[in-house]
């Protein structure tokens, strides 16, 4: 029997559901992976290509997991059991819940270490550590930190704390409650930083690289690139919108509500980037710097300009806040399990799975000097590993699985009811979960076991 309401607490209203989905969402993935892999794949030819992905397979199984959950009403795992149970199905898809939980507790491992570089700089800024600073000296400060275990471990561990210290008080009192402070706050300081980067004078040239269409720079590569960062930035693959679509009303409409959250997505990074391209432009600089985008390029360029140093903290405290509320949904789903399966009080099953990831995000630090050479897959470090491993394999597999378990395991009758679409509407999404998701994402699988 399927339940009505979660064990864990309730979302107060649908506005906060999508304002929790949308933090989790919108983070490290939209402001500073999005912007660097537009640069790196040659701007207006990927982002086109990106958004078809966001909306071929991004909403489709935003609505499955968000339906799954609110069906189930427990944490991945035991939802994507009942769920199954309930269609005739093998219990055995709690499996997908499993990897799924497992996956968002390795990511949370290296991205509370990013996490924790971002509220470096947010300290470094209001230091005014980076005014006047060159290139060279930026990128010797960032080489400096990486080649300091200690400071990256203080900030790694402030990160994790803050982390848990929201997840502990749990749904309504944790989560929501700051979820309704952060999501507004983030909102604010985007549109200021992006009316920073308007008046450099720099936006058309930012416009130009983001939207024209060149398909002479568009490679194979670049189209995988941009169908696995839409499964990271919607928070896909694992579970996550499982675990807070099972915290949503009955009364709201998956479809729209999906809608809106991905609408939200992907306006933040389209913004990101053209609060980040112009300041880039303005200052003469490398728009494909690859990942030192934002740890190097932007300091280098908000220390050389008017009242940078401001807007320059604004913008970190920014990053700070979508990486903690996504860094939230990245534990979500284990808690939720291990409370249910072991029958323990939330801060209890916190305090274990929180020691357990900041210890493997020490690893993951540690792999930046002390550990350097450990390599485990294909001459990886830990933390490239739990990256490549996560983003690239895990998250496609999983979405891969759950686009199966919507379109063929569950009974149409149950998708339907719960989706509650018009006729042709819910064709089209049942088309998309059947047929397109499932080649699209086994051809991103194929290439990136077999050809990378
Ligand atoms: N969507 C987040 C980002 O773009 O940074 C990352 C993420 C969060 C992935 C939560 C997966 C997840 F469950």
């Amino acid at each position: 029997m399927l339940k009505k309401e979660s064990l864990h607490g309730m979302w107060g209203s649908r506005w906060v559901f999508i304002m929790a989905a949308t933090g989790s969402a919108v983070g490290l993935g939209n402001i500073w992976k999005f912007p660097y892999i537009t640069g790196e794949n040659g701007g207006g030819a990927f982002v086109l290509v990106y958004l078809i992905c966001i909306a071929l397979i991004g909403l489709p199984l935003m609505m499955a997991e968000v339906l799954i959950g609110r069906r189930g009403r427990q944490s991945p795992v035991n939802s994507l059991r009942d769920v199954a149970e309930e269609s005739g199905q093998p219990k055995a898809w709690q499996a997908v819940g499993l990897l799924g939980a497992l996956a968002g507790f390795l990511i949370f491992g290296f991205y509370s270490v990013v996490g924790g570089w971002v509220f470096s700089y947010v300290s470094e800024m209001a230091q005014g550590s980076f005014n006047g600073a060159g290139a060279d000296q930026v990128g010797d400060a960032f080489s400096g930190m990486l080649a300091d275990p200690k400071r990256m471990l203080i900030w790694h561990s402030i990160f994790a704390f803050a982390s848990m210290v929201v997840l502990v008080r749990g749904v309504n009192d944790g989560l929501e409650r700051a979820i309704r402070i952060l999501m507004p706050a983030l909102f604010i300081l985007l549109l200021v930083v992006f009316g920073y980067a308007f008046s450099t004078g720099h936006m058309g040239e930012a416009f130009h690289f983001m939207f024209d269409f060149s398909p002479e720079k568009l490679t194979a590569n670049a189209v995988l690139v941009a169908l696995g960062h839409a499964f990271f930035t919607l928070s896909l693959g694992m579970g996550t919108m499982i675990a807070y679509g099972s915290y949503m009303t009955k009364k709201a409409s998956i479809g729209s509500t999906a809608l809106t959250v991905v609408v939200l997505d992907t306006l933040v990074a389209l913004v990101a980037g053209l609060a980040i391209f112009p300041i880039v432009f303005a200052n003469n600089m490398d728009p494909g710097a690859g990942p030192g985008l934002m740890f190097v390029t932007l300091p280098v360029a908000f220390g050389n300009m008017p009242m940078g140093q401001i807007f320059g903290f604004l913008f970190f405290v920014l990053v700070g806040i979508a990486a903690w509320t996504s860094a939230l949904s990245l534990m979500e789903p284990s808690i939720a399990f291990v409370v249910e399966r072991f029958n323990i009080k939330r801060p209890l099953a916190c305090l274990v799975l929180g020691l357990a990831g900041w210890l493997l995000g020490i690893a993951a630090l540690l792999s930046f000097n002390v550990w350097s050479d450990v390599h485990l897959l294909m001459g990886k470090g830990i933390f490239d590993t739990l990256d490549y491993v996560t983003a690239n394999i895990m998250l496609p597999l999983g979405g891969l699985l759950i686009a199966i378990f919507a379109g063929y395991v569950m009974l149409r009758r149950f998708t339907q009811e719960e989706l509650s679409l018009s006729e042709g509407q819910y064709q089209a999404w049942r088309i998309t979960v059947r047929y397109i998701a499932p080649v699209l994402v086994v051809i991103v699988l194929v290439n990136q076991l077999f050809f990378s």
